[in-house]
């Protein structure tokens, strides 16, 4: 199949880019704006792969979107801001991808009468403090970033009602593997634990996260896309849920560093308590997740320690000034 897969360059997009081109003989053309978050350095073992294709552009430029769709047979958006407090901070982006680019990206799939997977998040049920969410629990979103998503995944689900768009969504829980942007809890406490930086942890730490590793998050996506029903949304939760303090004592210990680097630091606004996924839908397509968290976390880990090829810059760039505005103090070197 030739797929088209916008954000491909970012966390998620490059694992499921990399899993289609070589497990699934997929030809891929990804479609990115490089965002701080998107880097080509994520695909770069993929310059090679038969019929891939980079294309530079913002999924709501309309002629970035028919340059990089032309022959292609479906389009699986994951491009999106994606971290919370940078929607807290400053909305506006988050609107214009979200809304402006998932709109555009469905309009080229209506004119050319494409299958549609959107990729969004457990986080548009919000929190949930006892049991787990269904596909049919009622959109409960509680900071810009997954209104935004929320919006994006009511917008797609207006596609198919309408226009009779063939669209999927597949909503995952927490992330985490290589290749993630150190402002996220994993990957940030990983590298400060690395570095003897502190370890910031917001409000008592007791806020749950369901960790699914990142490529089976990307074998989920590519089970709704083969075999998910059109105007479906199958929820993809991972097996490892957890309190974020439990998380970071083992990373401490994955990296031999002791507590004396937890630092309790202000509680996000609105802050989500728990999130919690039942995935029986995803699981009869066939889907189910097979990294143990406590292994994907030591993979993590490893992957961090062995790569500094790939953090040095990030660690030396936009992400070291977002640091000292968000934390209040500078980043080792
Ligand atoms: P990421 O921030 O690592 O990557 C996002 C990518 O999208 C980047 O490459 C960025 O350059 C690109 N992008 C941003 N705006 C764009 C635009 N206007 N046009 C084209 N490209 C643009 O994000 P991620 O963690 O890989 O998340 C990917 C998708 O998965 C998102 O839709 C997110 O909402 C969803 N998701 C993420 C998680 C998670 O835990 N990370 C969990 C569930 C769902
Ligand atoms: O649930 C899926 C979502 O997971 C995705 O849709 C989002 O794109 C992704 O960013 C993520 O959102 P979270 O807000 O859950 O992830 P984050 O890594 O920002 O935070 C995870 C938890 O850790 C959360 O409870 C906040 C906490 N945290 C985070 C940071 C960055 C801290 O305690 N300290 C921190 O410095």
């Amino acid at each position: 199949m030739k797929l088209l897969v916008c954000g491909g360059a970012g966390f998620i997009g490059s694992h499921f880019a990399r899993l289609r081109a070589r497990e699934y003989d997929d030809e891929v053309v990804v479609l990115d704006k490089l965002t701080y978050a998107g880097r080509e350095e994520n695909l770069r073992d993929l310059a090679d792969a038969p019929g891939f294709r980079f294309v530079h552009g913002a999924i709501e430029d309309a002629d970035a979107v028919a340059d990089a769709v032309a022959g292609c047979e479906a389009i699986v958006n994951f491009a999106a801001e994606t971290h919370v407090d940078r929607s807290i901070s400053g909305p506006e982006v988050f609107l214009t991808t979200q809304m402006n680019g998932t709109w555009t990206l469905l309009e080229a799939a209506r004119e050319r009468e494409l299958r549609y997977v959107q990729v969004s998040t457990d986080e548009v049920y919000g929190s949930i403090d006892e049991g787990s969410f269904t596909e049919t629990s009622p959109l409960d979103p509680s900071s810009p970033y997954s209104a935004t998503k929320a919006g994006a995944d009511l917008l797609v689900s207006s596609y198919t009602h309408t226009y009779g768009l063939p669209t999927a969504i597949c909503r995952g829980s927490n992330n985490y593997g290589p290749f993630q942007y150190p402002e996220k809890l994993i990957p940030l406490m990983v590298l400060n634990a690395l570095h003897g930086d502190p370890l910031p942890v917001y409000g008592d730490g007791m806020n749950v996260r369901n960790w699914l590793y990142v490529e089976d998050f990307g074998r989920a996506i590519g089970t709704v896309l083969e075999r998910g029903a059109t105007g479906e949304a199958y929820n993809v939760g991972g097996p490892g849920e957890c309190p974020n303090i439990e998380v970071v004592r083992r990373i401490l210990e994955l990296t031999g560093r002791d507590e004396s680097l937890i630092e309790y630091v202000t509680d996000r606004p609105g802050h989500d308590r728990r999130y919690s996924l039942a995935s029986d839908k995803v699981r009869t397509l066939g889907w189910e997740p097979r990294m143990r968290f406590e292994d994907g976390l030591q993979r993590t880990v490893d992957w961090y320690r062995e790569n500094s090829w790939w953090w040095e810059p990030i660690r030396s760039g936009e992400y070291r000034a977002y640091y000292e505005r968000h934390y209040g103090r500078a980043l080792r070197d």
